[in-house]
């Protein structure tokens, strides 16, 4: 392993994350997540998260594209963002080179209540890849699998016996 990388590995770097990423040698990640700001005000201590329009999507631009040089050819980038920039940064991903694989809502039942909107209760999670033909996704993996509606419910002996892969909607509910 190049000596440049070992020196990040195991540890937790705080920072600004463009400049961080500089730092990062090119195509040596092999996942990384991202729960950036949303851009919708929240009163965090150390930013604003209530930039012009241009302004985050340019900074969004900026740090996906630092994402997309560090990541290996076969790596993999998850994205959480919310309805605000969900269609503008999916768009701003793909003219990096990345592909979207999935587009997993992430339903919960905590959010803030609205008195004069909809109670916000999901999240949008991009699953994207660098390369379509040559990634890693573990689809055989028990762990991830779970009993298909044909083999519970209907007790059908067609059913795969393995489950099947879960939905693209991911359900949290503390109750
Ligand atoms: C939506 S929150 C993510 C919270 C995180 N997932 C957690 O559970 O604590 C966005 C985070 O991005 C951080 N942030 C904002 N600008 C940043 C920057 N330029 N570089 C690195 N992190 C930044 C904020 O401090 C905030 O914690």
């Amino acid at each position: 392993m190049a000596a440049t990388l070992v020196k990040f590995l195991g540890k937790i770097h705080q920072g600004d994350c463009v400049a961080g990423l500089k730092k990062v040698p090119s195509e040596s990640v092999d996942l990384a997540f991202a729960d950036p700001p949303f851009n919708i005000g929240f009163k965090y201590d150390q930013y604003d998260d209530q930039l012009g329009d241009d302004q985050y999507l340019a900074w969004s631009r900026e740090w996906m594209a630092e994402l997309h040089r560090v990541l290996k050819n076969e790596g993999t980038f998850w994205l959480a963002i919310g309805d605000e920039y969900a269609a503008e940064l999916k768009i701003e991903a793909k003219n990096l080179g990345f592909h979207c694989r999935s587009w997993v809502i992430w339903y919960y039942t905590f959010g803030v209540n609205c008195k004069k909107k909809f109670t916000r209760s999901h999240a949008h999670l991009f699953h994207f890849v660098k390369d379509p033909k040559n990634f890693l996704f573990n689809h055989d993996d028990m762990d991830l699998r779970v009993p298909s509606a044909r083999r519970l419910v209907y007790n059908d002996a067609r059913a795969n016996p393995n489950g099947r892969m879960p939905d693209d909607t991911c359900i949290l509910r503390p109750q």
